[in-house]
């Protein structure tokens, strides 16, 4: 492809993404499409000449098109929003145009030094103290693994590094019932074992109770287990919850515990000051992360992790062949030790161009008007008496059944119903929500979350759920 043709097609690409972000809302939300459809539309073998950019795009609209679930859509309220937003995209087309790895600092200094105050400035943003330093992950799982990594290794004095786990003894591993699955996923992978994982149990509210969190720790102290990792959750998956870190903290302190924060979502809210109470307390954190891909208008991946300690998560995951050693690296940050990977991509480009171009007062304005809905919706549900709320409502998150009025119906039939109610919903296509299991109740989940989800778009929800409720 030469520039002139790179020109052209760059400039109608762009043209057809604007239009697409002005009307995602034609499409349904999600693709209905069979499995196998997409697949069989595709050639089996790549093609030995180059074929036209206009037939690939062609092909890209009508065949790959329908099998794309619209994350953007203003409509989307299912599991998590990962939003997006022009400067994101534009800083990410940049990126991908410079097609720079950002592993060493003389790779790149700028992809290095603007991700080290990209840092700083989201840091300060969400009110975390200024002895945390920062590096964008991929993903919340990879920042989690990598805490657990340091966890590990403080517990061992690095000799898991180097020898492995046989000598290491029982090390354990604390989260609250409720926290990811990306913890679990975590402590297979860097070899604790999924049985290293010790469930602490919740309040009503299903945010971590520290007294448990205590005597699970002791017990395993006397049993003769070694207490190694705590990870608190501030935003759990399911319904929001939020670990208290400012009595969690104080326990994992007084065991000599790596304090991990999975604020995965919930992070982003921290940057309106009338939320910053849910990271009260992540002062005695050893890492934190959250995800400006789910909530702060970035699109797809950009994790912000971020670490009390940095020497001791580079001699967690340093590697230093010969090719790789330069004559800066004492003077420099190598970020390619601050992570799993050794490639690096130029993300901090697009989260430079989100906080610049939005504004602080901007993107706090957009994180806010979330929560409200989210408040708004919450009431309809409580003031309806065919419905219920399942779960306290702090951030953007909804967890709520259909439970018609008289109550008389049994819980397999009330699972039944709810199941049947969103299957409904989200084949109409108009809006598309997903769904958690509370006490074995089966409980809808509308999570607001998209750049471009207004009122109207909630009460349309409203709507819809209410005019798919199962005949009786
Ligand atoms: C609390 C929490 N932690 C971690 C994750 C995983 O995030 P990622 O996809 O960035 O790994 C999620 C995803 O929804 C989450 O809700």
């Amino acid at each position: 492809m030469d520039s002139k043709e790179f020109r052209q097609q760059g400039h109608e690409i762009i043209d057809w993404i604007a239009d697409y972000l002005d009307h995602a809302d034609r499409f349904p939300v999600m693709s209905g499409v069979k499995p196998g459809e997409i697949r069989d539309l595709i050639p089996p073998r790549a093609p030995e000449e180059g074929e036209p950019m206009d037939r690939i795009f062609r092909d890209f609209q009508e065949g790959i098109l329908p099998g794309v679930t619209h994350w953007n859509h203003p409509r989307f309220f299912a599991y998590f929003p990962a939003n997006n937003s022009g400067p994101s995209i534009l800083g990410e087309l940049l990126s991908a145009g410079l097609g720079v790895n950002a592993m060493l600092w003389q790779t790149s200094p700028a992809a290095t030094e603007l991700e080290e105050m990209m840092m700083v400035w989201l840091r300060d943003l969400v009110g975390l103290p200024g002895s945390f330093h920062g590096v964008i992950q991929d993903t919340a799982s990879t920042a989690t693994l990598c805490a657990l990594l340091c966890a590990r290794e403080r517990a061992t004095g690095f000799a898991a590094n180097e020898h492995g786990l046989a000598e290491a003894g029982h090390l354990r591993i604390y989260c609250s019932s409720e926290a990811h699955s990306s913890v679990v996923k975590g402590a297979k992978i860097a070899g604790f074992g999924a049985a290293a994982l010790v469930p602490v149990a919740v309040d009503a509210a299903r945010a971590m109770d520290p007294g448990d969190l205590d005597r699970k720790i002791t017990a395993d102290l006397a049993a003769g287990l070694k207490p190694c990792c705590v990870v608190a959750t501030v935003g759990t998956t399911s319904t929001t919850a939020i670990d208290p870190l400012s009595a969690v903290g104080p326990v994992a302190r007084r065991h000599g515990l790596w304090l991990h924060v999975d604020a995965a979502l919930a992070g982003t809210a921290a940057i309106l000051p009338q939320m910053r109470w849910i990271l009260e307390g992540a002062e005695h954190a050893d890492s934190l992360v959250f995800n400006p891909h789910k909530w702060l208008f970035t699109n797809f991946d950009c994790s912000a992790f971020f670490v009390q300690d940095p020497e001791h998560l580079e001699h967690t995951l340093t590697i230093n062949p010969d090719y790789l050693k330069t004559d800066r690296d004492d003077e420099v940050h190598n970020y390619r030790d601050w992570g799993i990977q050794l490639g690096r991509r130029f993300r901090a480009l697009k989260l430079w161009f989100v906080l610049r171009r939005f504004g602080a007062r901007k993107l706090r304005e957009m994180v806010a008007a979330h929560i409200a809905l989210a408040g708004e919706f919450a009431a309809w549900v409580g003031g309806d008496p065919d419905w219920e709320l399942l779960a306290p409502v702090p951030l953007n998150t909804v967890c709520f059944r259909w439970n018609p009025r008289d109550r008389t119906l049994d819980p397999d039939a009330l699972n039944a119903g709810n199941k049947a109610l969103m299957d409904a919903v989200n084949a109409a296509g108009r809006i598309y929500l997903t769904h958690t299991v509370l006490d074995g109740r089966f409980t809808l989940r509308l999570a607001i979350g998209q750049t471009a989800t207004r009122r109207v778009h909630v009460e349309e929800a409203w709507e819809e759920l209410r005019a798919h409720v199962p005949r009786r």
